[in-house]
């Protein structure tokens, strides 16, 4: 399957493909992977630096060798980073930049991104600012990746003070999702990216929820046709939108139904503990609970949201911060003002709206609502 993202824009041609296959990284030479490579415009026969993780050098560092090798590219330097959020920093970043100095790559060399969501960010950022951007394709190995980080063009690191405070829209070259690279992941990690798939259906694609209320069990015991499944039809959401609008001036910020209290709980939790789409779960299922407090949708749909999370093993339960807490958190963010927060919320499955609310009016339904399950 082939999805296609063209970004509209002025000066750049920033198209490029996604390419989802079992068996694209490990399963031997592909004309289609060729041809992916060669509308890319990649030189294959230039220097790469494949940038990856402990764990998933371990799991997948040969298979990559030997994709490289059946593409004809055999000038080639693997840099294996520490797994967890930790290394999206700058110190690593700098480890990066060195290496891509020690090599001597050039503006038409390449970097790939083998790896989850860090991996993806960091070495996206670096390609973005090494001699002011060279090229790089993402090959995403965690479903949360697949679904979500690996498409779009975010990248970036975390500043002491907050998560993904300092980076660049900076789009790949292409994105290879090896489905197959999933059987090695954890359950928990599955779950995870399964969180932000239940997103897209949610606000975006009622016939898309649907499914997910009657496949979510095959998808979570890692049916690799129902993950084919869910992580197309994500990526086709999520390139819409990205095509519409790249840089979140307005339709983009539609992805970040459940990111309000879910960004305040990862904040409260200090980035540990809960992982970010167990956060987002229990903020989806607050803002769907928010819309009908409001009057936008009905207890019907409140309730297939809160369901299909809460099958899916997602967390539905605020945490035990006081609603204070969670306020101050949520007003941490840079898109808030000082009195109100602009909302993602849910009229119907699979459809959106925009509120701007008061916090004094979320601080009254927090101290409501502790409990949404
Ligand atoms: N750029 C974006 O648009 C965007 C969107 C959402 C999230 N993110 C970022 O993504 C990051 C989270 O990504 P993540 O959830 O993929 O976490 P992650 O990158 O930390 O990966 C999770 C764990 O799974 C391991 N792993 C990866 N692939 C594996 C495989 N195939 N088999 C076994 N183990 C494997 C990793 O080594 C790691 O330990 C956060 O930093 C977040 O800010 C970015």
């Amino acid at each position: 399957m082939k999805i296609r993202v063209d970004l509209n824009l002025a000066v750049n041609d920033n198209g490029y493909g996604i390419l989802i296959d079992s068996g694209i990284i490990s399963g031997g030479y592909n004309k289609e992977t060729a041809a992916v490579l060669s509308s890319a415009g990649l030189n294959l026969k230039g220097k790469i630096l494949v940038v990856t993780s402990k764990t998933v050098e371990g799991l997948y560092g040969n298979a990559v060798s030997s994709f490289l090798k059946n593409y004809g590219a055999d000038d080639f330097d693997v840099m294996v980073l520490p797994d967890g959020e930790s290394t999206k920093s700058l110190k690593y970043l700098s480890d990066i930049h060195d290496r891509l100095v020690e090599n001597r790559l050039e503006r038409s060399d390449f970097i790939i991104a083998l790896g989850g969501g860090v991996i993806g960010d960091i070495a996206g950022f670096a390609a973005a600012t090494y001699l002011r951007g060279i090229n790089f394709i993402q090959v995403p190995t965690t479903l949360l990746a697949d679904v979500d980080s690996s498409v779009g063009g975010k990248t970036g690191i975390d500043h002491p003070e907050g998560k993904n405070l300092i980076g660049a829209f900076y789009q790949p070259k292409a994105v290879l999702i090896d489905v197959g690279l999933l059987k090695t992941l954890d359950k928990r990690e599955l779950t995870n990216g399964f969180a932000e798939v239940i997103k897209y259906g949610a606000v975006l694609d009622a016939g898309f929820f649907a499914y997910l209320e009657s496949g979510y069990a095959k998808v979570l015991s890692y049916d690799e046709g129902a993950l084919t499944y869910i992580i197309e039809r994500s990526c086709g959401i999520k390139a819409e939108v990205v095509r519409e609008d790249e840089k979140e001036a307005g339709l983009r910020s539609v992805l970040n139904f459940g990111h309000s209290l879910g960004h305040a709980i990862e904040t409260l939790y200090n980035y540990e503990i809960i992982k970010h789409g167990e956060a987002i779960a229990i903020g989806m299922v607050f803002a769907a609970a928010l819309s009908k407090k409001i009057g936008l949708c009905s207890e019907e749909t409140v309730k297939r949201i809160r369901n299909l999370i809460k099958n899916s093993g997602l967390p539905t339960d605020i945490p035990d911060f006081t609603p204070e807490q969670y306020i101050n958190a949520m007003k941490l963010d840079k898109k808030v003002s000082e009195k109100q927060i602009k909302f993602v919320l849910v009229k119907d499955i699979g459809k959106y709206e925009f509120k701007k609310l008061d916090f004094d009016f979320i601080l009254g339904f927090l101290n409501e609502n502790r409990k949404l399950a």
